[in-house]
Parts: C-alpha cells; sequence; structure tokens
C-alpha cells in the first residue's frame, strides 16, 4: 500500500502516522457524507413544492370526427362533445350535485349521473334529480391546424356553437 508508512526496525510501539493518516481519512469521508446528505437536503428545499396538473385543454381531433347528431362521450377528459343541428359543443360530464361523472344514455337520449338520479337533456340542461344547474358548457374551439380544442377550465354561456 503507497500510504503505509513502515515503522523503523525494532520499533515495537503504535505507528504514531498510520493512525494520523487513518483519523484524515474517516474524518474526510465523514465531511463528504455530510456535504452530500446537505447537497440533497438544499435540493429538496430549494426546489417549488407544487403539484404539475394537466393541461385544462382538451384536443379532440378533427371536428369530422363527430358526425352530425351523435353525443361522444370523453370519459377521460370528463366531456361530451355533441354535433347537433346548429354546430357542434361541449359540455362537462361532471355532475353539478356533488361532482359523480354523468353518463350518455343513448337508448333514453339523456344524461343520467348514477349517483342521486339526477338526469339533464342532451343541451345540459336538468329535469330531474337534485342537481342545483345545469351541465356547464365549455368554451369549444378549432385551432389553426383544424382541431377541436375543448378548454375544461372555462364554462360558458349556453347556446356557443362550433359551426363546421
Ligand atoms: S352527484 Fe349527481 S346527482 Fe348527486
Amino acid at each position: 500500500m503507497p500510504d503505509e508508512v513502515k515503522k523503523p526496525e525494532g520499533d515495537k510501539g503504535p505507528c504514531v502516522e498510520c493512525s494520523r493518516r487513518k483519523f484524515a481519512k474517516i474524518g474526510m469521508g465523514s465531511v463528504a457524507v455530510i456535504g452530500a446528505g446537505a447537497a440533497v437536503f438544499g435540493y429538496q428545499f430549494l426546489s417549488p413544492n407544487v403539484l404539475y396538473e394537466p393541461s385544462p385543454v382538451v384536443d379532440a381531433g378533427k371536428p369530422d370526427r363527430y358526425p352530425p347528431d351523435s353525443v361522444t362521450a370523453d370519459t377521460e377528459s370528463g366531456i361530451y362533445i355533441v354535433h347537433g343541428a346548429q354546430g357542434i359543443y361541449a359540455l362537462s360530464a361532471v355532475c353539478t350535485h356533488l361532482g359523480c361523472l354523468t353518463a350518455w344514455k343513448p337508448e333514453l337520449g339523456i344524461i343520467a349521473c348514477p349517483c342521486h338520479g339526477s338526469k339533464f337533456h342532451i343541451d345540459g340542461v336538468k329535469f330531474a334529480g337534485p342537481a342545483p344547474r345545469p351541465l356547464p358548457w365549455l368554451k369549444t374551439w378549432v385551432d389553426d391546424d383544424g382541431n377541436l380544442l375543448i378548454d375544461r377550465s372555462e364554462p360558458l354561456a349556453r347556446e356557443q356553437f362550433v359551426r363546421i
């Protein structure tokens, strides 16, 4: 070993130089461990403590995916895309009572909430159940690439259509 110091021949006492070197190595190792811990703690302390949410804007693709007189439920995004006689509009699928996800019932032509039985017409107007408000219409537009975009964070006044 290159760090090992040879004691003079005949010397039976403890190696003072060896002890110092061992002590220095242990000390430097301890300082390195403490420094690494402080760096990790400092990084965690200084990095922002926030949650990153997905964008509220949903790209629903080309409008021709939605044929006339159709209701398309996007359960992942929590929206309905309705292509009615006047154009395309989007509704929130989240019930205005306690926030359950509603379901489109094509056999009845209504939107129904499975939790407490609220029922909504295809334009979001409630006609049964405890929901206090209609399903909100959401801002809907076509971008420069011709894709239908829906902003779930922006409820609209009713009766605003995207005409295609
Ligand atoms: S959450 Fe929809 S009716 Fe209660």
